[in-house]
């Protein structure tokens, strides 16, 4: 049961030795990451602004997405995962990805209202990938999800400036906190008038049962075995 046309699921993997991969002819990524970057769905061609790119499993979804006519921009706090992001776009072929080290929570790196689409998908406490993380459980304090709360909202804040009139933002987490999910926007959306939810995904097949009323995507492992993550798709008036 595979979401999304470029994706097909893998049962168990070892380790990626083949010719294929080192040609880059796939990347390996969670079904739930790969819905983030389908739930922006920049056009063919579009410039794309990816805020919190490293590793840039997402960044190189976007690439494949706008295609070798359109630009995305990755940025991030950590040089060394940009450089991470550089080199999976390397192996994976993309040219047209540029990098940017900056840090989100005190400015934007681009002009006000200059691109048609924004990913941002913020540092969080992770509580949606216990699975594969479950040493999360015991580093995790319980005041955690406020303090990431404080830094995605600023982060949200720059992020969401950049974003031109009729374009779109996403806003990801890999966490089920609804402090760092549901809040965030909630508390962006009241201090901003002119974004609105983004329903217009809620009714293509791949998002069948984890778009909710509200229209987040919010997944989970026991509805079709996705990572939780939540993410809402928001449009600049
Ligand atoms: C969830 S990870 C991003 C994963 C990435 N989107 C992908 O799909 O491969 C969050 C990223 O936010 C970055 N980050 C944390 N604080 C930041 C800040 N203040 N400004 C920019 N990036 C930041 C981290 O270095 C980390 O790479």
């Amino acid at each position: 049961d595979v979401r999304a046309p470029e994706t097909i699921v893998l049962k168990s993997a070892g380790r990626f030795e083949s010719v294929s991969y080192r040609e880059g002819l796939f990347h390996a990524q969670s079904e739930a990451s790969q819905m983030v970057v389908r739930m922006l769905a920049p056009r063919a061609g579009a410039t794309v602004i990816d805020c919190a790119a490293a590793p840039g499993g997402k960044a190189t979804h976007l690439a494949e997405m706008v295609g070798e006519r359109g630009r995305v921009i990755a940025v991030d706090l950590n040089f060394n995962g940009l450089k991470n992001a550089r080199d999976l776009a390397r192996r994976l072929r993309h040219h047209n990805v540029e990098f940017v080290c900056a840090d989100l929570t005190r400015s934007a790196p681009l002009a006000p209202s200059s691109v048609e689409y924004v990913l941002l998908d913020a540092p969080c406490t992770g509580l949606g990938t216990l699975r594969e993380h479950p040493e999360i459980k015991w580093r995790l304090k319980p005041t955690d999800p406020a303090r990431m709360a404080a830094i995605q909202s600023q982060m949200l804040e720059n992020a969401s400036g950049m974003v031109r009139r009729g374009g779109a933002i996403v806003y990801s987490v890999c966490s089920i906190a609804p402090e760092e999910g549901e809040s965030v926007v909630d508390g962006f959306l009241e201090r901003h008038a002119d974004f609105a939810i983004d329903h217009g995904m809620a009714g293509r097949d791949e998002f069948r049962e984890v778009i909710d009323a509200r229209g987040f995507m919010k997944t989970r492992p026991d509805v079709g075995g996705l990572d939780g993550f939540f993410a809402a798709r928001l449009i600049r008036r």
